[in-house]
């Protein structure tokens, strides 16, 4: 029976966005409905009693992963690393960090997870190295023409507003700052040697923090006046280039799925356009089709129109790069363009035009290339319970959306028991106060320290908060209604339901004028599946001409949503903070 979903009756309506979607052509197949997992390894499951997550712990918690439906397990980075940076300060590419296991347990973990169904992708840091690591100790003190004084940029004069900055970070503010100028003043000038050409420089770049050394990709536009800006093509950064290849052969000859690549865009320096930097990651992608077929890339870049087409089969839409998902997701990140609560907030004050009309301008510019991936939170950003949103019926209405968009979805690790993002932590490992509330523990029961390690309390990496019990697996699992569960259901649904999945059609089908309910459609030839969210705290209403429809069914519902169809259309009563899933056949 033919069906058209029109319009809406309460407003002038404006169909958004509505854009075909398939993928890049070398992005496997398990891509197209996978939904992630990640973990951060120092949180998540301790087996050998010190107080740090480690890989046999994660290995002992593979069912659980597994029961939650999803199909891949991001992990952020486990190398040996000097830890002033939650590990991506890394000293060694090659070796696992020994808090977290050996190696070889990085093939037990690979090789347990494959048996499961489940992919495990590592976190790739090429960017930047630790100023521990061998190479970037001998690159600084080898003298120029050390093998490794170009996998690095080094300098013996810089410009006065750098110096200026660098006083500022080192003697003035904070000096561990992430922020302020490039430029680092190597051990040796801090001594107050200067490098005459014994040492290779007088000062380095950083990429992050400043004991993180920009690894030297070349700069796209080398100026002459600065001798440091070496070609992309230049012997250094071509090694380096070299080097990240070997790198990733590495762990794929023992098993792993493929790489989250942090900081992918930082890569060639001065590249405003980012077309050296795409070029580079072609270049790897061809690499990677020729020599590892089937292995995926995730950036951490935040522009998927550059980083799909640069050869990446996904990209995460980063806050800080975008308004849109600012204004639906982070009232408190202060951005005057998109208002002060966000969308999902319980205020229902928010607003989500600008989120429709940034994610569909990005989703058209790069739905042919691979796929935009929102998150539920990660270890640098809020937890879903944060902002505002702290009870069950928030967080299930926002998984609702997070596992109804297009894309690859990621789940972070916590937020399918609704782990509350505590405030006021102190900084571990860099993770500044900001960063330490999402990197908790992980809560499994309400044995001592909720079933993550036997270590006194105190030698924990970070305390638990079981909100008495309430916000752990064991608790949740019990509780038909409980957000892990309905989190499982929601990942059912998109398995077994296609044009939900990552490429079935979007169409934005509300008035962004009245925000609340926010009701947008996914759709295959088909299949039309509405998806209706109301995250406000007061009822809302809204209704949708149709014609020749089938009665809509309705998959799921957050709260009692009451759907009535006639001849002439559906329409649907939202309690405050509900969401529902109908199904229309076509
Ligand atoms: C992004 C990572 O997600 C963050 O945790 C880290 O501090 C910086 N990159 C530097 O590697």
């Amino acid at each position: 029976m033919k069906f058209s979903l029109k319009k809406f009756s309460i407003a002038p309506v404006i169909a958004l966005a509505c854009f075909p979607s398939s993928a890049h052509k070398t992005t496997p197949e398990w891509i197209d409905n996978a939904v992630f997992y990640d973990i951060y390894p120092s949180s998540f499951m301790d087996s050998d009693g010190n107080g740090i997550g480690d890989l046999p712990g994660i290995i002992s918690r593979l069912d659980y992963v597994k029961s939650l439906g999803v199909d891949a397990i991001w992990m952020n980075p486990i190398y040996k690393s000097a830890w002033f940076d939650g590990g991506y300060d890394i000293i060694d590419y090659y070796q696992v960090d020994p808090r977290f296991g050996s190696n070889r347990d990085v093939k037990r973990l690979v090789d347990e997870a494959h048996k499961r169904g489940l992919k495990v992708c590592l976190d790739l840091v090429p960017g930047h190295t630790s100023n521990k690591a061998d190479w970037f100790r001998k690159a600084a003190t080898e003298g120029p023409d050390g093998r490794y004084a170009d996998y690095y940029i080094f300098a013996d004069e810089i410009s006065a507003k750098d110096s200026a900055d660098i006083r500022k970070r080192y003697l003035l503010e904070d000096p561990d700052s992430s922020k302020l100028g490039p430029w680092v003043p190597t051990e040796e000038a801090k001594a107050g040697t200067p490098s005459d050409g014994k040492y290779t420089g007088n000062f380095y770049q950083k990429n992050y923090y400043p004991c993180q050394p920009a690894l030297n990709f070349g700069f796209a536009n080398p100026d002459p006046s600065k001798p440091w800006q070496q070609p992309v093509d230049a012997p250094g950064p071509k090694a380096v280039r070299r080097e990240m290849k070997n790198i990733m052969a590495y762990w794929f000859d023992l098993g792993v799925d493929g790489f989250r690549v942090d900081m992918a865009s930082s890569l060639v320096k001065t590249d405003k356009d980012k077309k050296e930097t795409m070029r580079l990651w072609a270049d790897m992608r061809e690499w990677l089709d020729r020599e590892y077929p089937g292995k995926v890339l995730i950036a951490e870049w935040g522009v998927p129109e550059q980083s799909l087409p640069g050869g990446f089969d996904m990209d995460f839409l980063l806050i800080h790069r975008s308004p849109g998902f600012k204004q639906i997701t982070r009232g408190s990140v202060k951005d005057k363009s998109v208002g002060k609560d966000a969308f999902f907030e319980k205020t229902g004050k928010g607003a989500y035009d600008k989120f429709v009309e940034e994610y569909g301008e990005q989703y058209r510019k790069s739905k042919d290339f691979g796929y935009i991936s929102l998150f539920s939170a990660n270890h640098d950003i809020n937890r879903l319970n944060s902002e505002g949103r702290d009870s069950p019926d928030q967080i299930k209405t926002f998984m609702t959306f997070l596992l109804t968009m297009p894309g690859v979805p990621f789940i972070h690790y916590g937020d399918e028991i609704m782990m509350r993002n505590v405030k006021g932590l102190p900084s571990v490992e860099g993770s500044r106060e900001e960063r330490s509330g999402t990197r908790t523990p992980m809560q499994w029961d309400n044995s001592v320290n909720a079933g993550f390690s036997t270590a006194p309390a105190e030698k924990l990496y970070l305390p638990v908060f079981t909100d008495n019990g309430k916000l752990t697996v064991e608790a949740q699992e019990k509780d038909p209604n409980s957000v892990l569960n309905f989190t499982r259901k929601l990942i059912r649904l998109r398995h077994e339901h296609p044009a939900l999945a990552n490429s079935g059609e979007w169409k934005s089908i509300s008035d962004p004028a009245r925000p609340y309910p926010w009701i947008y459609t996914r759709e295959n030839d088909r299949e039309i599946y509405v998806i209706a969210l109301n995250p406000g705290g007061k009822a809302a209403n809204a209704s949708m001409p149709l014609t020749g429809a089938e009665k809509p069914v309705t998959l799921i519902a957050n709260g009692n949503v009451k759907v009535k169809s006639a001849a002439d259309g559906i329409s649907l009563k939202m309690p405050g903070i509900s969401s529902a899933i109908l199904r229309i056949e076509k």
